[in-house]
């Protein structure tokens, strides 16, 4: 990771939600919110046949796929036993209320593109 881009304010994340990130050539990123303010950026494609985990329900610190309810770690992006797999999960912070991305330099700056399922 080589430089952090905004994204959005921490407030235009969905509570307990998601926002897609569009990254050419490097596959969409979900940023999730949870319900205690907690942000997390995984790629967004289930480890298990590729669905949409920023469509999927965020409980705790997890999501669950929306295709066949694999409950993913938001933090490792790796699937809860007895499923197996990991999805990418991508540098994110919030300073002062607003969410940076990771990018490293051989990729194009991200944006905010897309609305998860909350909204
Ligand atoms: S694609 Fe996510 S559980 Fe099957």
């Amino acid at each position: 990771m080589d430089r952090w881009t905004r994204i959005c304010r921490l407030d235009e994340l969905p509570v307990l939600g998601a926002r897609v990130v569009e990254r050419p050539g490097a596959g969409n990123v979900a940023v999730f919110r949870t319900a205690t303010d907690r942000v997390f950026a995984l790629r967004d494609r289930c480890p298990h046949e590729g669905g949409p985990l920023s469509q999927g329900i965020v409980y705790g610190e997890r999501v669950a796929c929306p295709l066949h309810n694999w409950n993913i770690d938001l933090k490792s992006g790796c699937a809860i036993a007895p499923d197996e797999g990991c999805v990418q999960s991508i540098p994110v912070r919030v300073d002062a209320g607003v969410v940076y991305l990771g990018v490293r330099a051989d990729q194009p700056a991200p944006a905010i593109l897309q609305v998860g399922a909350d909204d």
